[in-house]
């Protein structure tokens, strides 16, 4: 039985044990302690084991989304685009009218999610990603919702 809910400060364990496993480029506990305190945050649970989580931020009506991690064990099973399309239309109750995202541009399993659910790219930020010694074009995507999928 699989669910879609609310993430609280106390699933901050949880959110970095994910995070720790299947992120190459993890948030770390200051910014999912800020998150999980101060944004929207969703998480999917196949029982009582959390499977992905995410984040997302409002100002006026626009929605971005800031994280979202699939645990390494669940990948490619379609968790990530449920988890993103319920969360958007989660943040649309709240008034989101539009969803603005940027990604690296090496992540390309994340930008075939994204385009898959009608994200197109709106451009790129230089060099907005420390990686290693040095950085990593940021692209800019956005989606008016509801998304069309
Ligand atoms: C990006 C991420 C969330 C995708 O989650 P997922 O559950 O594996 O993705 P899904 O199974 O829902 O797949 C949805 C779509 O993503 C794309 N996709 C998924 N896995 C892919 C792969 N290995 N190669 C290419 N495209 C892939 C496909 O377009 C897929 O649609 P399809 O199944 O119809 O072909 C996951 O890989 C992840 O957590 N990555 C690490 C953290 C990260 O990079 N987050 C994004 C930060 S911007």
């Amino acid at each position: 039985m699989t669910r879609i809910a609310m993430l609280g400060i106390h699933h901050l364990e949880q959110c970095l044990l994910i995070e720790t496993r299947s992120d190459p480029h993890p948030w770390g506990r200051v910014n999912w302690l800020r998150s999980l305190r101060d944004d929207h945050c969703l998480g999917y649970w196949q029982g009582d084991e959390l499977l992905a989580i995410s984040a997302y931020t409002l100002v006026l009506d626009d929605v971005s989304l800031l994280n979202i991690v699939v645990d390494n064990d669940c990948r490619g099973s379609g968790v990530g685009r449920r988890l993103l399309t319920e969360g958007l239309e989660w943040m649309q109750q709240f008034g989101g009218a539009r969803c603005l995202l940027e990604v690296r541009v090496s992540n390309t399993v994340a930008r075939a999610l994204y385009s898959k659910l009608g994200f197109v790219e709106d451009g790129i930020r230089k060099k907005y990603y420390p990686l290693g010694d040095g950085h990593e074009d940021a692209i800019l995507m956005s989606a008016d919702l509801p998304l069309l999928v």
